[in-house]
């Protein structure tokens, strides 16, 4: 089942929640920035030990990388860095809809069974709500058609206009989701 939430993804008990990164893996602000002060500067380092494909870019956008969790309640966090949007011909849907594939099928590789994911590129990326949700159910919708793990996957919303921006995405595509708003 997919559960679509409205809630501050650093306190989840979940197995993994997932950063929305940037490709140099050295922080920022929005979820980036709550999930490193929620983890401690141990995650800083982690991501640091993360090798660079390219000068300055450890995760290229649309792949995904894996680190420890630290002080969060959450074991591991992956981390994936969205496409900033740009009107949506530069090839956007596509690496939006790779972050998440990416980042399951990492969460498969570890055996991490509970997973959420906060609205990747729906921040300072720009990317409209709508159109994210879409690509976001349509991928979680199909991972979850061909594998049971992870058995449980959410979607975190931190505003109640991201979370009713899925519920809306779920409808029209017909997914199945249970939905839990504060
Ligand atoms: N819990 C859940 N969701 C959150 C939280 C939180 N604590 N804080 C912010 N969000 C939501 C935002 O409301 C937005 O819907 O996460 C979504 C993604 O927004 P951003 O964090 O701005 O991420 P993104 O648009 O992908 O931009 C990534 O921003 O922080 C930098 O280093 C990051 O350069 C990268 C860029």
């Amino acid at each position: 089942m997919i559960e679509i939430i409205q809630a501050d993804i650093t306190m989840l008990h979940v197995d993994a929640i997932v950063n929305a990164a940037n490709e140099s893996l050295q922080g920022g602000g929005g979820v980036d920035g709550a999930i490193h002060r929620a983890a401690g500067p141990r995650l800083f380092e982690a991501c640091r030990a993360i090798p660079e494909v390219r000068a300055g870019v450890r995760c290229p956008t649309g792949e995904a990388r894996i680190t420890p969790g630290f002080e969060l309640p959450a074991q591991h966090v992956i981390h994936t860095a969205g496409p900033v949007w740009r009107g949506g011909d530069r090839g956007e849907p596509d690496l939006l809809s790779a972050c998440h594939r990416n980042t399951l099928a990492l969460a498969r590789e570890h055996g991490i069974d509970s997973i959420a994911f906060p609205a990747i590129s729906c921040g300072v990326y720009g990317y409209p709500r709508d159109a994210a949700a879409a690509i976001a159910l349509t991928v979680l919708a199909q991972a979850r058609h061909h594998t049971r793990t992870p058995h449980r996957i959410a979607l975190c919303a931190f505003d109640r206009g991201m979370a009713e921006a899925w519920q809306r995405a779920a409808e029209r595509l017909h997914v199945d989701v249970t939905s839990r708003l504060g």
